[in-house]
């Protein structure tokens, strides 16, 4: 069974990706994921605050002497102080990739266009054999325009583009007015790939604590729809590759999504859940239901059920819709 492919120009022995999760945060959670037999390892994200933290530990070093050091600490967000540091990111990231022999991606995890973006050329200099650039954003400032919102993602990109030479896939959200056109945008401005989607990790409520709970949830397969659908809608559309992530819990999630038309799938919660020996159980699992179908190669297979080029795509979308609706009320859930 022939599983190799390309994602961004790198050759991969097949599309499984094992995406950013705490299982890449040591040299050894990498070389099991390697192991495995995953195509490629994302390393978890180094934050953009924990890069501004780092720089303002050193202006005020040169500034104003040591005392002032929990001054400029105080200026970030928990989450800095918790995560290792660039140094020690920077350092992992060059031992990962003399581990194994797969593709190591850096990830950067941000939402300005600061001076920060220049770690991605750090990151290419240890070795990272591309930059996947996680738009983590939420804008709870209620006055934030949509534009402004997506001229931020092109002006992120458009900075690392101009840092490093190796390919940069972008990490984004579902929750745009129009995904569709943000995604061409991000293509025209360079992204080599598109990594749909973000999962943004929503803080529960406790009713009887009266708190808030910032929680970690591990996804469901049903989850993979959203994903799909966009995979499917944008198949043959852009020049990025695709790489989808959320919802790879079973070897058919896994087809699912190359049927659909992504280039690599990438999987995390299941890595998790499993362990990382897990990976082999879902290529396994592939290569079996791609010798039960007939399909030799990954290529044979890839977008044969995407959104044909020249369709019209809104009443594509209108049309599942207005029939799945049509289903559900002639059936079990009774009439609408
Ligand atoms: C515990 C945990 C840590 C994660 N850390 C990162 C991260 O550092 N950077 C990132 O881009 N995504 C991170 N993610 C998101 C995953 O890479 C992935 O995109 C998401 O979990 C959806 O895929 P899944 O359904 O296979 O889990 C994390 C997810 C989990 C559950």
């Amino acid at each position: 069974m022939e599983l190799s492919t390309n994602y961004m120009g790198l050759a991969l022995r097949n599309p499984l990706v094992a995406s950013p999760s705490p299982l890449s945060k040591t040299v050894d959670g990498v070389r099991q994921l390697a192991e495995a037999g995953v195509g490629a390892v994302v390393l978890y994200s180094l934050f953009e605050e924990q890069l501004r933290r780092e720089a303002a530990l050193d202006a005020e070093l040169a500034d104003a002497g040591a005392e002032r050091f929990s001054e400029a600490l105080s200026y970030f967000p928990e989450v800095a102080e918790e995560e290792p540091g660039p140094r020690v990111y920077l350092s992992l990231l060059e031992r990962a990739v003399a581990a194994v022999e797969v593709p190591v991606i850096g990830s950067l995890n941000g939402v300005t266009p600061g001076g920060w973006v220049d770690y991605a050329r750090a990151m290419q200099d240890a070795g990272a054999a591309a930059i996947e650039l996680n738009i983590y954003y939420l804008p709870g400032d209620t006055h934030t325009s949509g534009r402004d919102v997506e001229q931020r993602h092109i002006d992120v990109l458009t900075r690392v583009k101009d840092a490093v030479t190796v390919p940069v896939a972008v990490k984004l959200a579902p929750y745009f007015s129009s995904t569709g056109e943000m995604a061409l945008r991000l293509d025209e401005a360079g992204a080599d790939g598109l990594v749909l989607f973000n999962r943004f990790l929503q803080p529960d409520i406790d009713p009887d604590r009266l708190t808030s709970v910032p929680t970690v949830e591990l996804s469901s397969s049903a989850e993979a729809r959203l994903p799909r659908t966009w995979i499917a809608l944008l198949r043959g559309r852009v020049r990025a590759s695709l790489a989808a992530t959320t919802g790879v819990e079973a070897p058919a999630d896994v087809a699912k999504y190359l049927l659909a038309g992504a280039d690599v799938v990438m999987t995390t919660s299941a890595l998790l859940r499993h362990g990382p020996a897990y990976a082999a159980i879902l290529l396994d699992g592939l290569s079996a239901w791609m010798d039960r179908k007939g399909f030799a190669t990954v290529d044979d297979l890839r977008g044969i059920l995407s959104v044909a080029p020249g369709a019209d795509e809104a009443a594509y979308e209108r049309a599942g819709y207005v029939s799945a609706l049509r289903d559900a009320n002639s059936g079990a859930y009774g009439p609408w």
